[in-house]
């Protein structure tokens, strides 16, 4: 059975470690705060277990742990940050937080952010708008490790998206996803345990489909989702946090693990509707109720006895978190060690 851990003890040791790595306090609890509510999701690929990738990217150089985002530009709908190469998540919470003060007042909000680093799961932030009863939509690029059909090698991000809606008794619905066809953890376990994978997952270094990950990522690349519609998606997600913010765009945006030391130049955006501005609240939530309570008695197939909204599985892991501690892999305790032996953090709040 998994080793579990309680929240508050995960987000304490979190917190001191970005300390120790030079965040102040205020930020390096926003940063604990996204991966710890990450974590309690179950989306363990993108919580505590990316720790170790912050630090060594705070230690080569390529995030400012110092780095303090800043308003560079905004109107009475939008807003654009620029991150000053310091940690993403304190910059794309800032960048809500205003796009949500703003779409209080104007209904619709956009804000985007530039100059940025990795943000984490992008639901963190799209679960932001639905604690003030709005829509909120949020998106990263990434560097690329994608493929686009007809080419090969890294040519785009696996750019992720999540989308957030409040609802009135039900749980609020919520898509958090990358636009490859899988997360790359999943290739790296495979890889890890000499497996085969499905030949849609990877292409070779000819950009031919291939079901070996031994070489992967170092040649070969990842594959869209739904091949061109994937790639089309991920090429919006380059315009609305790449290029419309001012950040850096596909070959531009450094990966922290392939260019140490260099800064990413990673964009994110952020956009907020404010339903209660356009008819009556209840009524909104009270609609999507009744569409999630229609999605779920939806005729099953053979075999099937339960049909899931987005966020479901989610948001029933972070209840059993909440009373029961994080079922934590292996990987992320193993990463959480290590970084408290590289800082000398008391490990003991992990035990
Ligand atoms: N910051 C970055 O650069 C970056 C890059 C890539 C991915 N990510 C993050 O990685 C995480 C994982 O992405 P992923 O593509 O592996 O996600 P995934 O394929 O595991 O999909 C997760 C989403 O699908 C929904 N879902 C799963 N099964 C469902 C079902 N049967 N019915 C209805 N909905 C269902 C979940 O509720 C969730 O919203 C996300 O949090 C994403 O933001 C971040």
């Amino acid at each position: 059975m998994a080793k579990r851990i309680l929240p508050e003890n995960l987000i304490k040791f979190c917190v001191e470690i970005f300390v120790k790595a030079g965040l102040s306090t205020d930020d390096a609890c926003t940063v604990a705060d996204v991966l710890v509510m990450t974590d309690t999701w179950g989306t363990f690929s993108h919580g505590t277990v990316a720790i170790l990738n912050y630090v060594q990217a705070i230690k080569s150089g390529s995030i400012d742990p110092a780095g303090k985002p800043r308003l560079a530009g905004e109107g009475p709908s939008w807003a654009v940050i620029d991150a000053n190469a310091g940690m993403g998540m304190p910059a794309c919470c800032m960048a809500m937080n205003l796009a949500i003060e703003k779409a209080r007042k104007q209904t619709f909000a956009w804000a985007g952010v530039r100059n940025s680093s990795h943000f984490g799961a992008a639901g963190y932030y799209a679960n932001m708008a639905v604690k003030h009863d709005m829509i909120g939509i949020a998106m990263s690029n990434a560097d690329p490790n994608m493929v686009v059909p007809g080419a090969r090698g890294h040519v785009i991000g696996n750019n992720p998206i999540a989308y957030a809606v409040p609802a009135g008794k039900e749980q609020p619905i919520f898509l958090d996803i990358a636009l490859s066809a899988v997360a790359a953890g999943k290739i790296f376990a495979a890889k890890a345990l000499g497996h085969e994978i499905p030949a849609t997952w990877i292409t070779d270094a000819d950009g031919l489909p291939t079901s070996d990950p031994t070489n992967w990522p170092a040649t070969g690349s990842m594959t869209p989702m739904a091949g061109h519609k994937g790639y089309g998606i991920a090429l919006l997600i380059e315009v609305l946090a790449g290029a419309l913010t001012g950040a850096g765009i596909l070959s531009e945006v450094k990966s922290w693990k392939l260019h140490p030391g260099e800064k990413a130049y990673l964009g994110q955006s952020f956009l907020v509707i404010n339903p209660a501005a356009i008819l009556p609240l209840d009524d909104f939530k009270q609609h999507i109720d009744s569409a999630i309570q229609e999605l779920h008695n939806a005729p099953k197939a053979k075999g099937s006895d339960r049909i899931y909204v987005p966020g479901e599985l989610e948001w029933e892991r972070r209840e059993d978190a909440l009373r029961n501690g994080i079922p934590l892999p292996e990987l992320s305790f193993t990463a959480l060690y290590q970084a408290g032996e590289e800082l000398g953090v008391d490990t003991r709040l992990l035990d």
